[in-house]
């Protein structure tokens, strides 16, 4: 029941994708409303460690899920699947998965190269260390900018893959009336008996 099969997922797999996904919900939301705020709002300063300390967090569960995915291979797709819908979503999960680390790596290196100097305290237990800023990013002022506009576009990307890979689910579920969605919420028998 705790790892995958050929035909379904496990009950881990199950856990990190949706802890993962509302995590990315919440993490694109704060972030937009948080930086939004004005630099005097009272809760600006938590929402943005709340931020950091999430993104963090989802980090280190991305790369849980990364091992947890070599040691346990995703269950095939329907043999009936065309190819290239394959491919899609071969390349659609990789997408998902470069964007995991590539989201919160810029957010990390942009407050490590913030002139302010602001340290990142993780849910108030202890200060994460700041990261080597590669030189090429220039000074640390335009490093630091250069990120935040890395920072930004990664999430617009993220939003675009991440409605795409909802829209295809839904698709598989209602269309195609597969078990590609029900698979990814219970370990129990396919609704439709064609796993
Ligand atoms: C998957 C993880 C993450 C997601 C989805 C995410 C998403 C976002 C989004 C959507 C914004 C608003 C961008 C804008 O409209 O300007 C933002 C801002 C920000 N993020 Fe993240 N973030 C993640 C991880 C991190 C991490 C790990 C850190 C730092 C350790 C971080 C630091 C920041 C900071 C400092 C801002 C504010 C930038 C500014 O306004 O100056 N983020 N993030």
């Amino acid at each position: 029941m705790l790892r995958n099969t050929t035909s379904g997922y496990g009950l881990v797999a199950i856990a990190l994708h949706w802890l993962i996904a509302a995590m990315i919900v919440a993490m694109i939301v704060v972030g937009m409303y948080m930086s939004g705020l004005e630099l005097t709002d009272p809760n600006k300063f938590q929402l943005y460690q709340l931020h950091k300390s999430f993104g963090l967090t989802l980090l280190g569960l991305v790369v849980v899920r990364l091992l947890w995915r070599f040691a346990n291979p995703a269950p095939r797709l329907p043999a009936t699947l065309p190819d290239w819908q394959k491919a899609g979503a071969h390349l659609t999960h990789l997408a998902l998965y470069l964007l995991l680390i590539a989201m919160p790596l810029s957010g990390w290196l942009m407050v490590s190269a913030s002139t302010l100097g602001i340290p990142t305290l993780y849910f108030n237990l202890f200060q994460v260390p700041h990261l080597p800023v590669p030189g090429f990013l220039g000074e640390p002022a335009v490093a630091e900018a250069t990120l935040k506009e890395v920072h930004e576009a990664l999430a617009y990307l993220l939003i675009v893959v991440v409605v795409l890979h909802i829209a295809a689910a839904l698709k598989h579920h209602f269309v195609d009336r597969d078990d590609i969605l029900t698979r990814m919420v219970s370990t129990g028998p396919g609704r439709y008996g064609i796993r």
